[in-house]
C-alpha cells in the first residue's frame, strides 16, 4: 500500500492512543457499528484532507466500515501526529500521506496523491484539495459527485467559488451543524488553544494580559478559557456587534495597537489576513507572545516581522524568539500554525465525536443524495443535525423532558395572547 509517513515503528504507540480517543466517540463509534452492516459508502473512493490526529483516525476507520476506500493527506503541515499516521497505515490499512513539519512542497505532493487517487468524493478541512483540483487537476473533476468540509474557512473559500459559479459539484458545509460549531469551535478550540499555548511556553495564565482577536465562536471559547485561567482578557473585533457581545460578557474592547501595548499573549482567532501587523509589532509589550488559532498562518504578519526584527532564535521547540533594535523581543509559536493542533494535540476526542459524526453521516447524505444535488454548498440536514444532539445527550446519561401535546399545540398556535 502506498503511504508516506515519518516512522511505522510508531504504528503500536498511535493505535493505543487512536483506542484512547475513540472510548470518548461514542457517537461515531455507534455509527461505525451501523455502517459495518449497511455499508453504505461501498467501494466509494474518498479523498480525505484533515488534521491527522487520533480523532481523525477514528472517523477513517467509521469511513472504512462503511465501505470506503480512502486516501488522507494533512491539512496542515505542523498538525500530524505522526504515531497516527504510522498507525492508520499499520493498522488500519489507510493511504495515508502526512508528516509533521513537512514542507509546502511536500504538503502539496501528499494533496496531489490523494487527487491522484481519482476520487469520488472529497473531505476537506480548509477547502485545500477542493481549490487544487479546481485550479490544477479538472480531469479529476470527472468521478466527484460531491464532498464535505469542516472548517469555517473551508466554507467561507467554497462559497465564494459557488458565487463566481466556480465551484462544480455539491458540498456540505459540516462546519455550520450546530453540533459541530457550538461545539467544536467553542469548547475544542478555547481548550485546546489554551493548551497549545501552555504546553509550548509553560508560562502561568494567571493575572496576565491575553488579547483574543476575533469573537467568534473559536474566539469566544478560547476568551472564556483564558479567562476561567485567571487571565485579564481583551477582546478585539471588527464586527459592532459582536465587539458589543464581547463588552457585555464582560471583556475589555480596544483597537489592536492599543491592545499591543498591553499584551502578554496574543492569540488570533479570525480567519483574515495580518491581523496581527506592523504597527501592532511596533507597539509591542516586550516579552509578548503571539500564536494564531485560525486556520492559515496568514493572521500574523510573519514576512514583515522577520523584516523588522534584528536577529531571531529558537528558544524551545515550536517557540521563536524575534529581537528588535530598541531591545524588545516577541515570542511567535509554531510558526503562525494552528496552535492547537501544532503544540498540542487538537480538540479532545469528545468534541470531535459530534464533528466526525457530522462528516461520517454527511458522507452518507451525500453518497444518497448527490446525484439531485445542483453544484454549490448545502447546509447539514436538520435531521443529522438534531440526531446527533440526542445521541451525544444519551451517551452523556443526559435526560431532558419532552413537550406534551399540549404545548405542541400551543408554541404552533397564534389564536391565544394576554391570559
Ligand atoms: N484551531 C482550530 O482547531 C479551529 C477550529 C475551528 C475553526 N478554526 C478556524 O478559526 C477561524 C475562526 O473560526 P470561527 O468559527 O470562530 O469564525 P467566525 O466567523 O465565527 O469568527 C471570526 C471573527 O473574527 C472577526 N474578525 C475578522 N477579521 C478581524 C480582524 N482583522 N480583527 C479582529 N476580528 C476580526 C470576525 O468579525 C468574526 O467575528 C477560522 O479560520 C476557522 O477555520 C480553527
Amino acid at each position: 500500500m502506498e503511504h508516506d509517513v515519518k516512522d511505522l515503528s510508531l504504528a503500536d504507540a498511535g493505535k493505543a492512543r487512536i483506542e484512547w480517543a475513540d472510548r470518548d466517540m461514542p457517537v461515531l463509534a455507534s455509527i461505525r457499528e451501523r455502517f459495518e452492516v449497511e455499508k453504505p459508502l461501498d467501494g466509494v473512493r474518498i479523498s480525505a484532507c484533515l488534521h491527522v490526529t487520533t480523532e481523525t483516525a477514528n472517523l477513517m476507520r467509521t469511513l472504512k466500515a462503511g465501505g470506503a476506500e480512502i486516501v488522507l493527506a494533512a491539512s496542515n503541515p505542523l498538525s500530524t501526529q505522526d504515531d497516527v499516521a504510522a498507525a492508520l497505515v499499520e493498522h488500519y490499512g489507510i493511504r495515508t500521506y502526512a508528516i509533521k513539519g513537512e514542507d509546502t512542497e511536500t504538503y502539496y505532493t501528499h494533496i496531489d496523491a490523494a487527487i491522484e487517487f481519482k476520487p469520488q468524493m472529497t473531505m476537506d478541512d480548509g477547502a485545500d484539495v477542493v481549490g487544487r483540483i479546481h485550479a490544477d487537476f479538472p480531469e479529476a473533476l470527472e468521478h466527484i459527485i460531491g464532498g464535505t468540509e469542516e472548517t469555517t474557512t473551508g466554507v467561507i473559500r467554497l462559497k465564494a467559488m459557488a458565487a463566481d459559479g466556480a465551484l462544480k459539484y455539491p458540498i456540505v458545509a459540516v462546519n455550520d451543524a450546530d453540533t459541530k460549531h457550538l461545539f467544536d469551535n467553542r469548547y475544542g478550540t478555547g481548550q485546546s488553544t489554551l493548551d497549545g499555548v501552555i504546553r509550548a511556553t509553560n508560562r502561568l495564565i494567571a493575572g496576565r494580559t491575553v488579547v483574543v482577536s476575533g469573537y467568534g465562536n473559536c474566539g469566544r471559547g478560547i476568551a472564556e478559557r483564558a479567562e476561567g485561567h485567571g487571565a485579564n482578557v481583551i477582546v478585539l473585533e471588527v464586527d459592532p456587534l459582536r465587539a458589543l457581545e464581547a463588552v457585555m460578557d464582560g471583556y475589555r474592547v480596544m483597537p489592536a495597537v492599543e491592545a499591543a501595548a498591553h499584551c502578554d499573549i496574543w492569540i488570533t482567532v479570525t480567519g483574515d489576513l495580518n491581523v496581527i501587523d506592523v504597527d501592532s509589532f511596533a507597539a509591542m509589550k516586550d516579552g509578548a507572545i503571539i500564536c494564531n488559532s485560525g486556520h492559515f498562518n496568514a493572521e500574523i504578519n510573519i514576512p514583515r516581522l522577520r523584516e523588522m526584527s534584528v536577529s531571531s532564535r529558537e528558544v524551545r521547540p515550536l517557540v521563536e524568539e524575534f529581537t528588535f533594535a530598541d531591545g524588545r523581543t516577541i515570542c511567535l509559536l509554531a510558526d503562525g500554525r494552528l496552535v492547537n493542533l501544532s503544540c498540542a494535540e487538537g480538540h479532545p476526542a469528545s468534541v470531535m465525536d459530534m464533528s466526525f459524526a457530522n462528516q461520517a453521516l454527511c458522507a452518507e447524505y451525500m453518497m444518497a443524495n448527490a446525484a439531485s444535488l445542483e453544484p454549490g454548498v448545502y447546509g447539514v440536514p436538520v435531521d443529522i443535525d438534531k440526531g446527533i444532539s440526542k445521541l451525544k445527550l444519551e451517551t452523556l446519561g443526559v435526560k431532558i423532558d419532552t413537550l406534551t401535546a399540549e404545548q405542541e399545540k400551543y408554541l404552533a398556535s397564534w389564536e391565544e395572547g394576554t391570559c
